[in-house]
């Protein structure tokens, strides 16, 4: 039977939970889903005909702008549950806001406000059993919008859809996590795409990323596509380094992501009284740090790799590796704002939206 909410999505639930068949002890990031998702279409200019139904394949066009162009941006968040069974997101009017920052770099209309917190709440209060509780665990959530128009001429499309998809996760990276600082390929230049989350942003990182696996890095870190010289981001997070009690990272810019983690880690070291630097980090700069003992520790910050500490970097055919430190920011960060995310700990900064 179809339920219509007060915000007008259409409910149509799945007769019988999959739930019972997830081993949720040993989830591959991304790779399981729940049972409902939501989509809305965008035609004869207006969002319509929000529906939450059975996770499930869509039929679309072979021609649909999307699969020719690469028309499509997407969003990265997580709900936590407490112990008590409430349902927390982190700062999800950030995503919000950024999704449609994406959206309007990719000529893609924005999403109004009120539809996206209403399908977030309905779709995680229906799904609720797949937020499992503890440290650790959480949903992860893909909103994200696609160009559905049939059509190859090499223009906007003029109908999109947009869904939210639910993934059980836990920890993105397990095990060490090394990385290779990129000296030839890019991941974005000025007055690109690179700041949106943009669908080809991430595609374009396979093959790179692909060497960098052969060579035993999990991850390369991006450098500036002029020079190389310069550190920015890792693709699946923003990078900070530790060069004796300082923290530092690149500036936001046209070619690195506004990361939600990213900024939260800079307000939590603020109101700790950690110095902060944010500038650009040059490469010499590291490898100078590493070899005078006072480079500390470098870690990624993003939704999905939370925050993930390096053990190894490599530049050319050099491997360097970082000390093991038993009071490390990284642990430290981790722990604070997973404490916001679980309802653990005060939330000075409202960054906790209960659903
Ligand atoms: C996220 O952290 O949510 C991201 O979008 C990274 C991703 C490519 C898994």
């Amino acid at each position: 039977m179809n339920i219509t909410t007060p915000s007008k999505i259409t409910v149509r639930k799945i007769p019988s939970s999959r739930i019972n068949e997830v081993n949720f002890n040993s989830l591959q990031f991304g790779s399981v889903f729940s049972d409902h998702m939501f989509s809305c279409d965008f035609k004869e200019g207006r969002w319509q005909d929000p529906i939450i139904q059975p996770f499930g394949p869509l039929t679309i066009s072979p021609a649909a702008k999307v699969f020719h162009y690469g028309q499509a941006v997407f969003e990265g968040m997580k709900a936590y549950k407490d112990d008590n069974g409430g349902i927390f997101l982190f700062r999800p009017e950030q995503n919000f806001k950024r999704i449609n920052k994406s959206a309007k770099r990719m000529a893609i209309p924005e999403f109004p406000k009120e539809l996206f917190f209403d399908a977030l709440n309905e779709i995680l209060q229906l799904d609720s059993e797949w937020i499992k509780p503890g440290i650790g665990n959480s949903l992860y959530i893909r909103p994200f919008v696609i160009a559905t128009q049939a059509g190859v001429s090499a223009s906007p499309s003029t109908e999109y859809k947009f869904m939210i998809l639910l993934s059980p996760a836990q920890a993105y990276y397990t095990g060490d996590v090394k990385v290779v600082f990129s000296e030839h390929y890019s991941r974005a230049a000025d007055g690109g795409v690179g700041f949106a989350k943009a669908a080809g942003n991430y595609g374009a990182q396979f093959y790179p990323t692909n060497l960098a696996r052969e060579k035993g890095f999990q991850q390369v870190i991006w450098t500036d596509s002029h020079s190389h010289e310069f550190l920015e981001e890792a693709g699946t997070m923003n990078i900070f380094f530790r060069i004796n009690d300082t923290l530092i990272t690149a500036p936001t810019s046209d070619r690195i992501l506004d990361g939600v983690t990213r900024k939260s880690v800079l307000k939590l070291a603020e109101t700790l009284n950690i110095p902060t630097e944010v500038r650009r980090v040059k490469v010499s700069e590291i490898k100078e740090a590493h070899k005078n003992g006072t480079l500390m520790e470098i870690f990624g910050a993003g939704t999905a790799a939370v925050i993930s500490p390096i053990s190894t970097f490599g530049h050319g055919e050099k491997i360097f590796d970082l000390p093991v430190l038993e009071e490390s920011y990284a642990t430290m960060f981790k722990s604070k704002l997973m404490d916001i995310q679980y309802n653990r700990s005060e939330d000075p900064f409202g960054w906790r939206y209960r659903v």
